[in-house]
Formats: structure tokens, C-alpha cells, sequence
């Protein structure tokens, strides 16, 4: 790959580029465009054959087999991390962003808290507010020049209306690599205040060498909780089979997706927030 080569984007609709005066008043022939993660160098001539061949075939129907693309996923998170991904637990997003939308509109309601460690990255906020749930923010500390989590004091920050947690790991900004010991204090953190984790690993690839990212699961494999509680039997009841499911994909193994499919298949809740579950359900 060549770091170096110079290649001009603008004029070509690119957003950090071509929308950069509209949005901060600092023109693209005079200013350099900083402000979005979105590399200038072009991918490895390997991903560029691939799509090649794509393009070349001519048909851009609708994408379907997947299989290659979830076993190379479990490939790599094995490979580079030691974490045994089985193909049916991945479930495709448009984005990051949105996948982070998705869960807070399955798993939490309107008016609960998700708590932010922040400064973080600014989009969580934005859907968390687009979503009608309230930000709850657990400001990080810096020490030695990392950022730091305080959980004593975070604590006293619960207020008992909180259900999800969002994680940036590695952190941005300040591209924190949060240790294992970390992890598992915040997974302690969670299950005191019955908090969803939520880990958005976007960077898990982009750590210095000395580091390594510990995806959350091998940091905490042993968070997962027996289901407690009875399934409603009541066709009719569309909002308590939609609380129930939240509850039982809340467990994280495959009781509970088991549980909740059940009752899905059950009930036939309709609506969109059914459609969403049917996702998570595989
Ligand atoms: C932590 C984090 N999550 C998500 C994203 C964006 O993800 P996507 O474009 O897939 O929605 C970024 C982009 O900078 C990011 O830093």
C-alpha cells in the first residue's frame, strides 16, 4: 500500500472533502480535511481485485449468501484476538452507528438511561437523544496521560432508571486500549446497576504495538445470568411479549434467544420493533 501518493478526492461528492466549506467555512484549496476517520490512500490491490470482479460481473442484484463473508470474520476474531465467534451470532448492520441505534431501540424504551463514559465519540449521543432516551455521562478521568474510569464515583451517578452502558474499545478519542482489569471492573459496574452492555470495537485493529484489544466477551465470558422469569401466555399482551423478549435477549446466551424466539413465534408480535428482534434472534 503506498501511504504516500497525494490523491486529490475533491469534486468526487466525498464528505470530508467536498462538504468541509458548507459545514465549517474552511474552503478545500486552502484547508485539509481532518475531521472525519476516512482515510486518503487506497485499500490493498487484493480488495480492490475483489470489488473489481464485482463491478466487472455487472449484476448488482441483491446480496444475499453471506457465509464467506461470517466465516472470515470468525477467522480474523480468532486469529487476532482468541475469541471463538460461532457465524451465527454475527448480525450485519449498515454501520456501526446504526447497528449501536438498533440495540437501543430493542433493548431500552423511551425516557431510560444509557450511560456514556465521556468525552466519547459523538454520534452515540446523537442517537441516544434521536431515540428519546436521556444521556447519562460518566466522565473519564485522565491519569498519566490515559483516560480512566472512576466507578466509585460513576456509582453515585445511578440513579436506577439507567438499562444500557455504551463502551467505545479502544476509546475515542484518545485511542484508550482498556485492559482486561478494566473491562471486567466495568462488567462489575454493569451487573450492579443491571446495565445492557453495549461495546462498539470499531478500532479493535487499530492498536499500537505493546497493546492488545481484549474484545469484551474474553474479558468477561462469565456474564451471563440463568433466566428468572415466566413468559407471558396471553396473545394479546403485545407489550409484555416485547418486554420479555427485551429481558431474555437481555441473559446474552442462547436460552435466552431461545426463550424469546419461542415466545416470538408464539405471540407474532407485529410491528417494527418485532421485525428488529427477528434480527437479533437470527
Ligand atoms: C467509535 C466509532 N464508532 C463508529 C464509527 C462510525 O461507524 P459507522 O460509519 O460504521 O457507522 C466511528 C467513526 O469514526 C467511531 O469512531
Amino acid at each position: 500500500m503506498d501511504f504516500d501518493e497525494v490523491i486529490d478526492r475533491r469534486g468526487t461528492h466525498c464528505m470530508k472533502w467536498d462538504m468541509m466549506e458548507r459545514i465549517y467555512g474552511v474552503p478545500s484549496d486552502s484547508g485539509i480535511a481532518m475531521w472525519v476517520a476516512d482515510m486518503d490512500f487506497r485499500p490493498p490491490d487484493i480488495a480492490r481485485r475483489a470489488l473489481q470482479k464485482l463491478i466487472d460481473h455487472g449484476i448488482y442484484g441483491y446480496f444475499g449468501d453471506d457465509r464467506d463473508y461470517r466465516s472470515a470474520i470468525c477467522r480474523w476474531m480468532d486469529s487476532r484476538h482468541g475469541w471463538r465467534v460461532e457465524p451465527d451470532w454475527i448480525f450485519t448492520a449498515h454501520g456501526l452507528v446504526n447497528g449501536t441505534a438498533l440495540c437501543i431501540d430493542c433493548f431500552t424504551s423511551p425516557g431510560d438511561g444509557i450511560v456514556l463514559f465521556t468525552p466519547v465519540y459523538h454520534a452515540f449521543a446523537r442517537v441516544i437523544n434521536a431515540a428519546g432516551r436521556r444521556i447519562v455521562e460518566c466522565p473519564l478521568q485522565i491519569r498519566n496521560n490515559r483516560y480512566e474510569m472512576n466507578f466509585a464515583e460513576y456509582d453515585r451517578l445511578m440513579k436506577g432508571d439507567e438499562k444500557m452502558a455504551i463502551l467505545c474499545s479502544p476509546h475515542n478519542p484518545g485511542g484508550t486500549v482498556w485492559t482486561r482489569e478494566e473491562l471486567q471492573r466495568l462488567a462489575k459496574f454493569c451487573t450492579r446497576h443491571d446495565l445492557l452492555l453495549v461495546s462498539d470495537e470499531i478500532h479493535h485493529d487499530l492498536v499500537l504495538p505493546g497493546r492488545a484489544h481484549t474484545p469484551m466477551p474474553i474479558a468477561d465470558p462469565s456474564n451471563r445470568r440463568p433466566l428468572d422469569f415466566e413468559p407471558p401466555d396471553n396473545d394479546d399482551r403485545h407489550h409484555e411479549v416485547i418486554q420479555y423478549c427485551r429481558r431474555a435477549l437481555r441473559q446474552r446466551n442462547s436460552s435466552g434467544r431461545r426463550a424469546a424466539k419461542s415466545v416470538f413465534e408464539k405471540n407474532r408480535s407485529p410491528g417494527h420493533i418485532a421485525e428488529q428482534f427477528r434480527h437479533f434472534l437470527g
